[in-house]
């Protein structure tokens, strides 16, 4: 039998009809980039999520870059940020001249220590930006009174969380602002890039509409306040998200109930193998991502057996050559580096049938029960 990782295939394949109508419709309205259907999704949006601003922009490291620049982050600026994640958000810090400020992340959780984060936070720091990973959720309710007792801006990347929230609020929403992507792979993927910015604060929401768009205020053309970006999104993915978020809680349940087959099965494996299980937040299974031992070992059994799987992530990312200047060394970061050498992340999609799901399970049981074997 064959898992793939993804399946976009099956992903799109109820929507190819809607998909071409849709082309040909903004295709042929002579209105193509944030016209009125991006207007619309910014809308769904704010209802879905009870934000009161939403600014859909071209990809989730554009709306970093947008929210980081209306933050003031520029030389001289100090922003703590996970050392281990996805790129974008160390990225962004340092292309806006910002000094990135790598901290350590809880070993069970993978998301940012809050402990470290506090042993880190320099007389620069002017951001903290927690991630949330996979399907679970940073330490909001410590970070953000660690924040609050610093002066420190809260920008929550939410990227992969559409959908999970804490105590009734919305994850994105937790902070001062966060952001969704769109990316074909998430949650709620689209047809090509796209993000949206979600905020409650007006003044911020302002400056990120501008600066979204070249410094415009939508009224005067050509009038720049601002020096700004194209980071703009274009109709037809709008669009299409309007029409997939009418669907959004039916995919991610299906994906809820996924992992919580794998929990059932796989809770039993620890240490050896071992997944965070369910904490006091609704979460959204962006990817099944477990901790193992032996790793490459597993994977390569997996692998044999004709399913794939993927390693988010295989380096901290102080250790990644683009941060070298910073000089950080092996070691300085543990539980990331140690994250990094342990994470592997199962196949896990709302479409994905049930027969694959057990024989996942079957896989990762056998070969755990084959090493206990040798023990
Ligand atoms: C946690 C996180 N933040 C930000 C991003 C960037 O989003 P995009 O790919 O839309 O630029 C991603 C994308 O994978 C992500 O996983």
């Amino acid at each position: 039998m064959n898992v793939p990782f993804f399946n976009y295939e099956a992903r799109y394949a109820q929507d190819k009809e809607v998909i071409k109508d849709m082309i040909f419709r903004v295709g042929t309205s002579n209105n193509f980039i944030l016209k009125e259907c991006v207007a619309a999704f910014e809308e769904r949006i704010r209802q879905y999520t009870g934000a009161k601003h939403a600014i859909a922009t071209c990809s989730g490291t554009g709306a970093l870059t947008i929210l980081l620049r209306a933050m003031g982050v520029q030389s001289g600026v100090d922003v703590l940020t996970p050392a281990f994640s996805f790129i974008s958000t160390a990225s962004t810090i340092s292309l806006l001249g910002g000094r990135p400020v790598f901290v350590d992340v809880d070993p069970r959780t993978g998301m940012m220590d809050p402990n470290d984060l506090e042993a880190k936070i320099t007389p620069n720091s002017r951001v903290v930006i927690p991630t949330h990973l996979f399907s679970v959720m940073a330490d909001m309710r410590a970070i953000n009174e660690i924040a609050a007792r610093h002066q420190l801006v809260v920008l929550e990347d939410s990227a992969v969380s559409l959908g999970a929230s804490m105590q009734g609020t919305m994850a994105g929403l937790l902070g001062k602002a966060g952001l969704y992507s769109f990316f074909p792979a998430k949650p709620l993927g689209g047809i090509g890039d796209g993000a949206i910015i979600v905020t409650n604060d007006d003044e911020l929401a302002t400056r990120c509409r501008m600066l979204r768009n070249h410094g415009q205020d939508g009224i005067t053309r050509f009038l720049h306040h601002h020096l700004g970006y194209n980071h703009r999104m274009d109709e037809t993915v709008a669009l299409y998200l309007t029409h997939k978020l009418e669907r959004f809680d039916s995919l991610i349940a299906r994906r809820a109930e996924i992992a919580g087959q794998y929990h059932e099965a796989f809770k039993s494996l620890a240490p050896q193998i071992e997944v965070v299980l369910d904490d006091d937040y609704e979460r959204v299974y962006y990817t099944y991502v477990l901790q193992a031992e032996d790793r490459d070992g597993l994977r390569h059994d997996l692998h044999e057996r004709g399913i794939e799987t993927q390693i988010y992530y295989p380096e901290a990312l102080p250790l990644q050559p683009a941060f070298q200047h910073l000089g950080h060394k092996r070691g300085d970061f543990p539980h990331a580096e140690g994250i990094a050498k342990r994470s592997l992340a199962l196949p896990l999609y709302a479409e994905m049938q049930d027969e694959h799901v057990q024989y996942v399970i079957e896989s990762v049981m056998a070969y755990s029960s084959k090493v206990n074997a040798y023990v």
